[in-house]
């Protein structure tokens, strides 16, 4: 069957929850802010997923949920008609190419400018506390402002993003949707007590921190149902401001797991190490301890290549790999790996912005 030497399943489809996968190997999310102000997807970005639709499962890009969600420019959203018609146009194209798709649902918090706000607003946090570092604006690079911390009253409302969001995602024709939990973004804000300082029901115990990624999981699994629901988190990945992650890993985290057991998830996604660069963790922290206690499917992710994706699966240890950078390069990865074929490698450069150089016109081992 294969070239690599023995017998694997990663080739192998599987189901995940109500997802029925191609193969074991998934394309993590890739935020590569080629959108318009907009944010909405069109045939550009529905001919770059497209490419990629033989990934067992294609995690699209983060995307905002609200205009307050947003902290980036050329990122695409989820909350207008116009969004939802850009993403059906996506979503089509990766069905007819034969892949499943689902929308990673993002809201920035804290890591935002009053430049990409609603009327100039501060961003919106579980506390006070900034971010160091800056993101991208219209305006090109901006330093992150200085959050507000959000009311407790105002907690249902960004529940209700959520919701709003998943219907969408629901409209514009997506297989399921991903709670982005991870990258010190809002929910994860929420989780860390470096980033959460609250004395109300969001802050505090590491029940209290927690509850906000809870409250939201439930309420895209009321769209959705369970099996078609996951969610991505980073227990170790400090953020941009190298603000350290939260002081008692594995138990936030182990708790939130085993909270998270309760609605028989599709998935549980995460980054190992820190995102995008080391798979170093502290040496108080056990990555494979925590998702072991995860009840469903468990995608791996961060620095894998095909050596470690096949230990790590025969080790029991995942039951899928994602793969981000190497996507962006190589659109017909399933493919390369299954058959050996040489990788290539994408420059920095064609991450983020710039149209379609660096994007879609990657090409295929066979081509
Ligand atoms: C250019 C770029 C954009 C990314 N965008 C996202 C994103 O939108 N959402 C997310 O959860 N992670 C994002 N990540 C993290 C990746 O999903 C992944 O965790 C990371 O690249 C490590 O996997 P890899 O070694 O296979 O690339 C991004 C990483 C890169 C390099």
């Amino acid at each position: 069957m294969t070239d690599i030497g023995f017998e694997t399943d990663l080739f192998s489809p599987m189901q995940m929850g109500a997802l029925q996968l191609a193969n074991r190997i998934v394309m993590a999310p890739v935020t590569r802010s080629r959108m318009a102000d907009d944010g909405v997807p069109n045939e550009m970005h529905a001919t770059y997923y497209a490419q990629r639709a033989s990934a067992g499962l294609i995690i699209a890009e983060a995307t905002n949920i609200s205009a307050q969600g947003r902290g980036y420019a050329m990122t695409p959203g989820i909350w207008s008609q116009e969004q939802v018609a850009g993403w059906k146009k996506v979503t089509d194209a990766v069905h007819a190419a034969g892949g499943k798709i689902v929308s990673q649902l993002w809201h920035v918090g804290r890591f935002s400018s009053v430049e990409l706000q609603p009327n100039g607003d501060a961003p919106v946090a579980p506390s006070a506390i900034k971010a160091e570092g800056s993101t991208y604006t219209e305006k090109g690079f901006v330093e992150v402002s200085m959050p507000r911390a959000l009311e407790t009253s105002e907690i249902p409302g960004i529940i209700e993003q959520y919701k709003l969001a998943a219907e969408n995602a629901k409209r514009a024709g997506f297989d399921g949707v991903e709670v982005h939990s991870a990258n010190s973004y809002l929910l994860d804000q929420f989780l860390r007590d470096s980033t959460n300082q609250r004395t109300d029901q969001y802050g505090g115990s590491i029940e209290n921190r927690a509850r906000l990624t809870l409250e939201v999981t439930e309420a895209v699994v009321s769209i959705w149902g369970n099996e078609r629901v996951g969610i991505r988190l980073s227990p170790v990945t400090p953020d941009a401001g190298n603000t350290p992650p939260d002081s008692n890993v594995m138990a936030t985290y182990g708790y939130l797991i085993q909270q998270l057991n309760n609605f028989n998830l599709a998935y549980l996604h995460f980054v190992e190490g820190a995102t995008a660069t080391s798979r170093t963790v502290p040496d108080d922290v056990d990555l494979d301890a925590l998702s072991a206690q995860f009840a469903g499917a468990f995608i791996g992710n961060n620095n894998y290549d095909l050596a470690m994706a096949l230990e790590r699966r025969a080790q029991g240890r995942i039951d899928a790999v994602a793969f981000g950078r190497l996507f962006i390069s190589n659109p017909d990865l399933v493919e390369r790996l299954r058959r050996g074929i040489e990788l290539t490698i994408a420059p920095r450069e064609s991450y983020y912005g710039g149209g379609a150089k660096g994007y879609i016109d990657w090409p295929t081992a066979n081509a």
